[in-house]
């Protein structure tokens, strides 16, 4: 069975455009076949970026977005907050359309092709990400309790997850290293904040 995050270089590409307001800001987002939530954005995803940017007030950041799909994430923070974001997944199709809704929306970045945290070499002010749950809990732990050794001190992490997706014992477990506090709840998705001493 096909998932959003295998590359298939077979998947007949259908490029479709998709439109998002926040505050006055307005995006546009690149989409097809074969990347995550394709018609339209994710429910959790935009919940966790309107709960992230009602607390960061910060700019010139350097931003992570890890599993970013097109790139929905990471855009709209670096657009919002000014900021240096950089995009990764395992996605070839997700990470073409990234660099394309990066441009198209004038955000400053750049896409790596990566395992988790495998070509990531630099450290974050801020991580964001809407884990990959399909692909497992181990990936979905590796994000989350790694991301520690990306966060420049003072730095934090920011996810979603639906209760009924695992969200508190998912929780439950990172805070053996961290401080995670949940930020919102909403339509079944948790906001997390976490804070790695
Ligand atoms: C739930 S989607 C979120 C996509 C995007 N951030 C959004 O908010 O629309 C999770 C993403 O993680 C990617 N992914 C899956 N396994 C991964 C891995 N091992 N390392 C990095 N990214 C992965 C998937 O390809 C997918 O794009």
């Amino acid at each position: 069975m096909e998932h959003y995050f295998t590359n298939n270089n077979d998947l007949k590409s259908e490029l479709k455009t998709i439109s998002y307001q926040v505050e006055s800001y307005e995006f546009l987002f690149l989409s097809d076949n074969g990347v995550f939530s394709k018609n339209k954005i994710d429910t959790g995803s935009k919940l966790l970026i309107e709960t992230f940017l009602k607390q960061e007030t910060r700019t010139h950041l350097e931003i992570l977005d890890v599993g970013c799909g097109y790139g929905f994430l990471g855009v709209v923070s670096s657009v919002i907050l000014d900021s240096q974001v950089d995009m990764c997944d395992v996605n070839k199709r997700a990470l073409h359309l990234a660099n394309l809704n990066l441009e198209k929306n004038k955000a400053k970045g750049s896409t790596i092709l990566s395992n988790c945290y495998e070509n990531i070499k630099k450290k974050y002010d801020i991580i964001l990400t809407n884990p990959p749950i399909r692909a497992g809990k181990n990936i979905v732990l590796n994000i989350l309790e790694n991301a520690k050794k990306y966060l420049k001190e003072e730095g934090s992490l920011w996810f979603v997850i639906r209760k009924d997706q695992g969200a508190k014992s998912i929780a439950k477990i990172l805070e053996k290293s961290a401080i995670c506090t949940i930020v919102e709840k909403s339509k079944g998705f948790y906001i997390f904040q976490a804070k790695f001493s």
